[in-house]
C-alpha cells in the first residue's frame, strides 16, 4: 500500500523492477506452479478436497516447524519445496480494476492489460448497487483469469472503506464518499461481487456482465464452507484518512476520536463490509487510534471476528508493524519484538512487510509471544487459502479454470466501465439548459486543458494498464466536425501562463469550448493531501481567460477525486455548465462525449460535500465530526457541517426535471414491550425521550417501505437517484442535521411516472450514537425527507 520509502526502498525496487522477471512464465511452455501438484505432491491430507477446511489447515500446519510457520507471516510467504508448495504473494490490489500496485500482480505475460473502471468516488456517485456488484464481479473474472496464467494471486486488498472525512485527503478518491451508509452499501456490493457472488449466474449467461438482468440473485460468499472466487479486504481499520498534512503523517498520526463519532461515522462501513458483505480480510492501518496503534487494538480486531463474525485473516498495512517501534515514527514500543508481540496478540495474522517474519522468533525467545499465537495466525491464513482452492491442484481444472486471457478486457467488461463512468458523472451547473449540445449544430469544438489530451492520467490511483486508453480529446473528436486542442498549461500544477495565448486563440475561433480543469495525482494521492481546495496553480486564471475570449458560454469539466472550490465558475455566467467526471478511467472519453452531446442523460449525485476554500482553516488532524460553535469548529460532512458550501452532498442535475410524490409510508410506529423493567425509556436535557436500540425487542418488525412516485417532467428519459434522508429528534447532544436513510436509482421515461421503494430499518436509520457511543432511538417525530417532501413518522411505546 505504501511507498514508504525511507528504509524500504530496496524492498520496493525489488518488487517493481526485479520481481516481474522472476515470475514463473506460463506462456512459451514453462510450467505453472501450484501446490498439491501430481504425481508427487497431491497425496497430503491438506490436498484432499473431501476433508474439512479446518482439518486440511491443521494437517498443513502439522508438517511445519516453528521457523517455517513464522515465514508465513509476511505478504511474501515463503514456500516449502519439500511439500511442493511455492511462495505465495498475498498483496494484490483491485480498487477499481486490477492495479499494478502490489507484487502479487504482474502485467508481464499473456495478459498485459485489464479493464480500467472509474475511480471509486465516481462509481459511488452513480448510487447504483447492481453497478457496484457487477464491477466487483467483472474484476473477479479478470483476476481469476490472471491467476490461471500465473500473473496474480487470489487475495485482493480492496475496497477502501474509510469515510471521506476531510476534503483534502489524498485518498478520498478511493472511497465511496463521506456518508457511512453509502460507504457501507458500496462495500457490501463490491465485496459480494469480488468474492464471487455472481459467478453461477454469470456462467449461465456466458459471462455477460453488461446487461445486469442476469444478476437477479446476488449471493453473499464468505462463510467457512463457501468456495471463494477471490478474497476481498476491508481497509484500513480504523479512522485512517490523513496522509501527510502539516506536521502530521499517517505513519505516526494519533487519531483522537470520540466514542460517538466512532460508532456512527468511522465504524459503520467496516461493519457493513465484514458483517453483511462477508469480506474475508481486514487491514489495520498505520495510524494510532486514541493513543494505541491500530494494529495493536485488540478491541477493534476482535470486534470483526466475534461481533461481525469474520471468517478470514487480518493483515497490517505495509510495514505498519515496524512503524510502531521505530522511534522515527511512533516509538510506541521500545523494541521491535514488542511491536510484533502486541500486534499478533491483538489478532493480526500477517504483516505486509518482513518485520514479523524477521522478529517473531526473538519475540518468542523473550517470552513476549507464544507458539500458539503463531499457530492461530497460520491457521487463519491456510484456511483462507484452502477456501480459495489454492490447495486443490491445478487452478485450470478448478471451478474457475476456464477463465483466461479471453475473459479480460472483454466487450462486456469495457461496456460496464463505460456504463459506470456515465452513471457517475455529475452535472453541477447547466444555465439555460446549455447542455446537451446538438451534434448537428456544433460546427467546431475547442478542447482546452493540461489533462484533456492525456490518455494515461485519468484513472486515479491504484490503476493498472487499461485495455484501450483514450484521452478526453479523442472522445470528443468523434462527435464534432472540427476539433482543436490546446493544453493551456504544461501540466496540472500549471505554474506558468506561457501557453494561455495559444489556448485563447483556439477558443476564439471555436463554436463551442470545453475546458478540462481540476486535479490529478500530482495534487492528491497516497502520502499526499492537498492544502488548498482551489484549482491548482494558474488553472483558475486559464478558465477565466478562456471564458472571456470565447464567443459562447464555456463548458467546464472538472477532474479529480476531492472536492474543488469552483465558486468563481458557479457564479460566472460566461461558464454555463460544469461537469464533474472524477477519475473516469478508460471509458472516460466516450462517457464524457455521450453526456455532452446528449446521448446519455447525466444522473450522478455528489457523494461528498464541496466545501469552500475557507474550510482549510479547519485543522485536518481534528477528527471531530460534530460542529462545536464555542470554538468556531464547523463540523464535517453534510451530517454535521454548518458552514457555507459550494455544492452539497447529493447535488446533481440532469437534462430533465423530476418531481416526487409519496405513495406510502407509515405515520406511526410502536415499540412494544417497553413495560418490562429492563427496557428503559430515558429522558434528555432537551426533554425528549429515547430508548437504547439494544433494548428494542424486534427491530425486524419495525421495518417498512417508503414508496414514492418519481415523475419525469422533461422531454428526455433518464435514470434518477432518489435520496431519502431523516431528521431525528434532538434527544442527545451531537444529533446530526440529517442522515441518509436509503437511496435508489431508477430509470424514468419522459412524461411518465415511475415507482420506487426504499426499505427503512428504523433501528438502523433512525438511531444515532449517544456521547458514550451507544445507539439510541428517540421517541417522537422523525421526519423523512425526499427532495422537498417531508413526511412525519411518530415513534411511541404504545
Ligand atoms: C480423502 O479423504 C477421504 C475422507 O477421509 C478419504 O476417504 C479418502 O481416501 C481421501 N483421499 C485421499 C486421496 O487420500
Ligand atoms: C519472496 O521471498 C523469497 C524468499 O525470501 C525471495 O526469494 C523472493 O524473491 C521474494 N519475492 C518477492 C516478490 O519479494
Ligand atoms: C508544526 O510544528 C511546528 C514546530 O513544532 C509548530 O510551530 C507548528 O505550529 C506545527 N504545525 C501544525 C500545523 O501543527
Ligand atoms: C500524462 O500525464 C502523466 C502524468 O502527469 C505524464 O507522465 C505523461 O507524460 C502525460 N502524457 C502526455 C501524453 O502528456
Ligand atoms: C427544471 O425546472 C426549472 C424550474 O421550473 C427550470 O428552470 C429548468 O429549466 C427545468 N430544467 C429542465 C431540464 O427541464
Ligand atoms: C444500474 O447499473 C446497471 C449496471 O450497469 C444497469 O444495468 C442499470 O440500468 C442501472 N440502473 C439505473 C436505474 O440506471
Amino acid at each position: 500500500m505504501s511507498h514508504h520509502c525511507k528504509r524500504f526502498c530496496l524492498f520496493f525496487l525489488f518488487f517493481f523492477f526485479l520481481f516481474p522477471l522472476l515470475l514463473p512464465q506460463t506462456s512459451g511452455g514453462v510450467i505453472l506452479q501450484y501446490p498439491c501438484k501430481p504425481p508427487k505432491h497431491n497425496h497430503y491430507p491438506f490436498c484432499n478436497k473431501s476433508l474439512s477446511v479446518t482439518s486440511r489447515a491443521h494437517s498443513l500446519i502439522s508438517h511445519l516447524t516453528l521457523p517455517e510457520k513464522i515465514q508465513q507471516l509476511s505478504d511474501n510467504a515463503t514456500g516449502f519445496p519439500r511439500l511442493g508448495i511455492p511462495d505465495y504473494l498475498w498483496w494484490s490490489e483491485s480498487l477499481h480494476g486490477i492495479a499494478i500496485n502490489g507484487p502479487g500482480i504482474s502485467f508481464k505475460g499473456p495478459i498485459s492489460a485489464a479493464t480500467g473502471f472509474p475511480q471509486v468516488i465516481l462509481s459511488a456517485a452513480a448510487f447504483n448497487r447492481s453497478l457496484w456488484f457487477l464491477i466487483g464481479s467483472a474484476v473477479a473474472v479478470e483476476a481469476r483469469a490472471m491467476h490461471n496464467v500465473g500473473q496474480a494471486g487470489l487475495t485482493f486488498w480492496a475496497p477502501n472503506v474509510n469515510v471521506f472525512r476531510d476534503p483534502r485527503w489524498g485518498r478520498g478518491q478511493e472511497t465511496a464518499g463521506e456518508d457511512p451508509l453509502l460507504g457501507s452499501d458500496y462495500a457490501v456490493q463490491y465485496v459480494k461481487g469480488l468474492q464471487g457472488g455472481g459467478w453461477g449466474n454469470a456462467r449461465r449467461k456466458s459471462v455477460d456482465f453488461g446487461g445486469g438482468s442476469g444478476f437477479g440473485e446476488h449471493r453473499v460468499l464468505g462463510e467457512e464452507d463457501d468456495v471463494l472466487m477471490l478474497s476481498a479486504c476491508c481497509k484500513h481499520t480504523m479512522a485512517y484518512d490523513l496522509e501527510k498534512w502539516g506536521n502530521f503523517s499517517r505513519y505516526s498520526f494519533d487519531a483522537v476520536v470520540t466514542e460517538q463519532d466512532l460508532e456512527d461515522t468511522f465504524v459503520p462501513p467496516f461493519r457493513g463490509c465484514v458483517q453483511e458483505g462477508k469480506a474475508t480480510c481486514l487491514m489495520c492501518s498505520y495510524n494510532r487510534l486514541n493513543g494505541v496503534p491500530a494494529c495493536a487494538r485488540e478491541d477493534l480486531l476482535e470486534k470483526a471476528r466475534k461481533e461481525w463474525n469474520m471468517k478470514g485473516y487480518i493483515t497490517s498495512d505495509c510495514n505498519a508493524v515496524s512503524t510502531i517501534s521505530d522511534s522515527e515514527y511512533q516509538g510506541y514500543t521500545k523494541t521491535i519484538e514488542e511491536a510484533v508481540a502486541i500486534t499478533l496478540k491483538a489478532g493480526m495474522d500477517i504483516n505486509c512487510g518482513s518485520t514479523v517474519a524477521l522478529h517473531a522468533k526473538s519475540a518468542i525467545a523473550q517470552g513476549r509471544l507464544q507458539e500458539k499465537d503463531i499457530d492461530r495466525a497460520v491457521f487463519n491464513l491456510f484456511s483462507l487459502q484452502i477456501r480459495l482452492g489454492l490447495f486443490d491442484g491445478d487452478p485450470r481444472q478448478g471451478k474457475f479454470g476456464t477463465l483466461g486471457p479471453k475473459n479480460v478486457c472483454t466487450k462486456e467488461h469495457r461496456r460496464l466501465a463505460l456504463e459506470a463512468t456515465k452513471q457517475g458523472i455529475v452535472l453541477l451547473k447547466n444555465d439555460n439548459r446549455y447542455l446537451p449540445l446538438s451534434k448537428k449544430d456544433v460546427s467546431s469544438l475547442a478542447i482546452i486543458g493540461p489533462l484533456a489530451n492525456n490518455a494515461t492520467n485519468i484513472g486515479g490511483d491504484y490503476t493498472g494498464y487499461s485495455c484501450k486508453p483514450e484521452s478526453l480529446y479523442d472522445g470528443l473528436k468523434a462527435y464534432a466536425k472540427k476539433t482543436e486542442f490546446a493544453a493551456g498549461c504544461t501540466d496540472v500544477p500549471c505554474v506558468s501562463d506561457d501557453q494561455f495565448d495559444e489556448a485563447v486563440r483556439i477558443a476564439k475561433r471555436a463554436d463551442v469550448v470545453v475546458v478540462v480543469a481540476g486535479l490529478d495525482l500530482s495534487q492528491e494521492t497516497e502520502d499526499h493531501d492537498r492544502v488548498s481546495l482551489l484549482l491548482p496553480g494558474k488553472q483558475t486564471s486559464l478558465v477565466l481567460s478562456i471564458a472571456a475570449a470565447s464567443r459562447k458560454p464555456v463548458i467546464l469539466v472538472l477532474t479529480g477525486g476531492g472536492p474543488i472550490d469552483v465558486s468563481f465558475a458557479k457564479a460566472d455566467h460566461r461558464i454555463s455548465s460544469i461537469l464533474w467526471i472524477g477519475y473516469p478511467g478508460e471509458a472516460g472519453a466516450k462517457a464524457l462525449a455521450e453526456v455532452i452531446f446528449g446521448d446519455y442523460n447525466p444522473g450522478g449525485r455528489l457523494p461528498m460535500t464541496w466545501y469552500p476554500e475557507s474550510f482549510t482553516k479547519v485543522p485536518m488532524n481534528d477528527m471531530n465530526m460534530r460542529a462545536n460553535p464555542s470554538r468556531g469548529y464547523p463540523g464535517r460532512t453534510y451530517r454535521f457541517y454548518n458552514g457555507d458550501q459550494v455544492y452539497g452532498f447529493g447535488h446533481g442535475l440532469s437534462y430533465t426535471n423530476y418531481t416526487y410524490s409519496l405513495l406510502s409510508a407509515p405515520t406511526r410506529l410502536n415499540l412494544l414491550g417497553f413495560s418490562t423493567t429492563r427496557k428503559r425509556v430515558l429522558g434528555s436535557q432537551q426533554g425528549g425521550e429515547y430508548v437504547f436500540v439494544e433494548d428494542i425487542p424486534s427491530c425486524d418488525s419495525l421495518k417498512f417501505y417508503v414508496v414514492a412516485s418519481v415523475s419525469n417532467a422533461g422531454d428526455v428519459d433518464g435514470s434518477h437517484v432518489l435520496l431519502l434522508f431523516a431528521r431525528v429528534p434532538e434527544v442527545v447532544g451531537g444529533t446530526p442535521l440529517k442522515q441518509l436513510v436509503g437511496f435508489e436509482r431508477v430509470h424514468t421515461f419522459s412524461g411518465r411516472s415511475t415507482e420506487a421503494s426504499i426499505l427503512v430499518n428504523p433501528c438502523r436509520h433512525f438511531s444515532i450514537a449517544n456521547e458514550g457511543g451507544k445507539r439510541v432511538m428517540a421517541l417522537g417525530n422523525h421526519i423523512l425527507m425526499l427532495g422537498d417532501l417531508e413526511h412525519t413518522v411518530a415513534i411511541g411505546t404504545r
